[in-house]
């Protein structure tokens, strides 16, 4: 047997908030943001709706797409940057909402590379046979840790939440294989804080979202293609075996690069971006779950996550598509 997801979710705030919203916060244009970025809109939670509202909305939506799905599960986790509380887990307040008492259940913070890390850590207790069915989750109200008047980091980001639903299947379906990356020297690039004011390049502490947006961008154009090349390489198999890129959606011009870079055509290629930003670990779960929901993805298909950002942080992970959507 194999280890793969069998079922997706995703749930997207009401609020949308355009680029041209944006103007009463800041001196900016539609006509900027969409071409430095490719983002026209975001999705911003409400006041009294934090991470864990999201995510359980998010495993809600699972259920209403596979209603017997959360029969089994043996562990909860929750990727999140912007989690409710310090403690208890976003995870763990997911979990008792959506009935899973005495489940364990914890967080798992990575930035914008959450959930591809949480693919691997999940991954990893199933090969051993330690948990057997888990639920695992991206949830971000990016909105609650941005400075809404830096006009180079709030155009960026939205809040979401994505949900799935890692076990086994069967051969010759499921994960192929999986890459994790780290590089703590570049954690000045891309930080939020509001603990620690030791961060070499900083001058005071700005608890709110901060990043060197050019340094980032040429760590990501690069990261992206050389994760996907590293997790391909490690399934013996090259570009032309893979059916779809599912990256991370932080800049369309990122993408952009890495479809060239690994000489991708865009219909190979799942992006969102445009209308709900970046929204950190969410962003690839909500990504995959439309790509199913509108039959792109398809059974058999085989595709490529990548995540990368603070940390700096990036992982990827390879699979061939199992589908047990009845
Ligand atoms: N609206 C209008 N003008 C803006 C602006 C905005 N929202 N933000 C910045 N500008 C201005 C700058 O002030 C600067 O003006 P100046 O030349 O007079 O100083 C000019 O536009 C160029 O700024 P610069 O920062 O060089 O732009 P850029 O082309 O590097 O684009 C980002 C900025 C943030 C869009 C880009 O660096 C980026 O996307 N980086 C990656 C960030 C990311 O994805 N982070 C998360 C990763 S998980």
């Amino acid at each position: 047997m194999g280890i793969g997801i069998t079922a997706v979710g995703a749930y997207l705030p009401e609020k949308i908030v355009s680029n041209a919203d944006l103007g009463q916060f800041f001196e900016t244009s539609d006509e900027w943001i969409v071409s430095r970025t490719g983002i026209r809109n975001r999705r911003v939670a409400g006041e009294h709706e934090y991470s864990s509202s999201l995510g359980i909305k998010a495993v809600q939506n699972l259920l209403e797409r596979y209603p017997e799905a959360l029969g089994g599960i043996d562990l909860v986790m929750c990727c999140t940057s912007t989690p409710d509380a310090r403690f208890p887990s976003t995870a763990a307040l997911i979990a008792q909402e959506v009935g899973l008492v005495k489940v364990p259940a914890f967080d798992l913070a990575a930035a914008c590379a959450g959930f591809s890390h949480g693919l691997n850590v999940a991954n990893a207790l199933i090969a051993a046979g330690q948990h057997h069915k888990i639920l695992l989750i991206g949830a971000e109200t990016m909105s609650k840790i941005l400075d809404w008047h830096d006009r180079t980091t709030a155009i960026l980001f939205g809040d979401g939440a994505g949900a799935v639903i890692l076990e086994r299947v069967p051969k010759p379906y499921g994960i192929e294989s999986l890459v994790l990356g780290g590089d703590g020297a570049g954690g000045s690039l891309l930080y939020a804080m509001d603990l620690a004011d030791r961060l070499p390049t900083l001058e005071g502490c700005n608890p709110k979202l901060t990043q060197n947006g050019r340094e980032v961008f040429k760590f990501a154009v690069r990261t992206v293609p050389e994760a996907a090349l590293q997790a391909l390489e490690k399934a013996g198999l090259t570009v032309a075996d893979l059916d779809f890129l599912v990256p991370h959606q932080a800049n369309i011009r990122i993408i952009e690069a890495a479809m060239e870079r690994l000489k991708l055509p865009s219909e190979k290629v799942v992006v969102n971006l445009d209308q709900y930003g970046n929204t950190s670990a969410a962003s690839i779960p909500i990504a995959l779950s439309e790509a199913l929901e509108t039959g792109r993805i398809q059974t058999g298909n085989r595709v490529m996550l990548v995540g990368f950002g603070g940390g700096l942080s990036w992982s990827a992970v390879l699979m061939k598509w199992y589908n047990s959507e009845k």
